[in-house]
């Protein structure tokens, strides 16, 4: 288990991220909520940006992102140094997005993924650990180098 998460949603998300809230509540998992708070209509990049510098700067072990698809807050989560956000949208991807690629973020889809299924992949993701091996090679190969200043 992660030793911390931090969540977050726009508005199309916001009931999943409750539910996930729940969930973790029940699974021991300690978390902050950085938003949003209803389903009053707000911008996806800006909740996600949140999540990503969180765990992009290492004061959050993992984080998990909600928005219609999960695919407009995994877009803004991956421009972050560090953050590898995978849309998982059932369990076999859920498993695979840790076991190969070491996925630090979770984005979910609150209007496209059943939500019984959404907190099943959040069961599978959050418990299972990173393979290693062959994939470390790979998921150090995502990262782009940093460019130098001028
Ligand atoms: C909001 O209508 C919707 O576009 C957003 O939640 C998300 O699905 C974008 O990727």
């Amino acid at each position: 288990m992660p030793e911390t998460i931090i969540l977050g949603s726009d508005h199309a998300g916001f009931d999943l991220k409750e539910k996930v809230k729940k969930a973790l509540d029940r699974l021991g998992v300690p978390h902050e909520d950085v938003g949003s708070q209803s389903t009053e209509p707000v911008d996806y990049p800006d909740y996600a940006h949140r999540v990503a510098e969180a765990v992009g700067t290492g004061r959050h072990t993992r984080g998990i992102v909600v928005c219609g698809t999960g695919i407009g807050v995994s877009m803004a989560a991956n421009r972050h140094a560090g953050v590898r956000a995978a849309v998982a949208y059932d369990l076999e991807t859920a498993r695979l997005s840790r076991e190969h690629n070491d996925a630090n973020v979770l984005a979910l889809g609150g209007r496209s993924l059943d939500h019984a299924l959404a907190e099943r992949n959040l069961e599978v993701w959050l418990k299972t650990p990173f393979a290693g091996g062959r994939h470390a090679r790979r998921v150090e190969k995502i990262e782009l180098p940093k460019t130098q200043p001028r």
